[in-house]
């Protein structure tokens, strides 16, 4: 209660906004508890009261009062073909946006797969070179939280570790937070005995299907995608993409739109 709050800047590159929709419906801890005594979103160009150029200005002036010590929140990518023309923030191609206020961060969070991976902008043939932000942000430690969306109480998680603690959660070899994403979605799947006892849905209508069998046959990406899906589950815990009856399509993984996530079957 004594600390000063920890600044943070959200900026959005190519991207659906879909990453702050879901982050304002964080349940545990709420979003507005998130925004108003944990964190001071200084910037957030989605949600913030200010536009153009006192939105502008309160983004310089938070650069340059907290200089090393803010936080760097990116939604989407920035596109590099054309010297960046296809994605404008700003009156400026986003990717030099985002290497400027990324140089003056003290750490940098990728919000979802946009940011972590590429996600639908750089799936093939990818016409505007769009690229994950560690491939234009070399010199900062990057946390990785994928998702397409990413879940709510992850990303309002991964905020209230480094607020709480000072430092940035344990990252795996792909710089995501072990405590969410060092599991499948098969590993805690509550039709894993259906799979165990080779009970699988064939058509979406049978009575497999109506029986809650497991959705591997019909594309189901649980077994190769990790995310904290099965546990944390969505909207405040109630469900999941599997448990309304349709297999996980990888949405956390890295090129899940050139792998066939889509409707490619067994
Ligand atoms: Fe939207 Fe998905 Fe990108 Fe988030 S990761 S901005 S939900 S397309
Ligand atoms: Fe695994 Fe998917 Fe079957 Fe669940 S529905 S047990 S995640 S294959
Ligand atoms: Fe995405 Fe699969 Fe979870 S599609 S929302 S990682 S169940």
């Amino acid at each position: 209660e004594t600390k000063p709050r920890v600044p943070i800047i959200w900026m959005h590159g190519l991207e659906c906004t879909c990453c702050t929709e879901s982050f304002i419906r964080s349940a545990h801890p709420l979003a507005k508890d998130v925004v108003l005594s944990m964190i001071s979103l200084d910037y957030n160009d989605t949600i913030m009261a200010a536009a153009g150029h006192q939105a502008e200005a309160i983004l310089q002036e938070t650069r340059q009062m907290y200089k090393g010590r803010y936080i760097l929140a990116v939604e989407g990518n920035p596109p590099l073909n054309e010297d960046g023309m296809y994605c404008i923030d700003g009156g400026r191609p986003f990717v030099e946006r985002l290497t400027e206020m990324a140089s003056d961060a003290m750490a940098v969070v990728a919000w979802g797969t946009c940011a972590s991976w590429g996600c639908v902008q750089a799936a093939k043939p990818n016409p505007t070179h769009a690229v994950p932000i560690d491939k234009v942000i070399r010199n900062k430690p990057i946390v990785k939280v994928p998702g397409c969306p990413p879940i709510a109480e992850v990303m309002t998680g991964v905020i209230t570790y480094v607020t709480m603690f000072g430092r940035l959660p344990d990252l795996d070899r792909q710089g995501r937070p072990k405590m969410f994403y060092s599991q499948r979605i098969h590993d805690k799947c509550y039709r894993r005995p259906h799979f165990d006892a080779g009970q699988f849905v064939e058509e979406w209508d049978d009575d497999g299907a109506r029986k809650g069998f497991c959705l591997y046959k019909m594309g189901c990406k649980g077994p190769t995608t990790y995310n904290a899906c099965s546990t944390t589950r969505w909207n405040g815990g109630v469900s999941f993409p599997i448990q309304s009856g349709h297999g996980c399509i990888g949405c956390s993984e890295d090129a899940f739109w050139d792998k066939g996530s889509f409707y490619d079957r067994l």
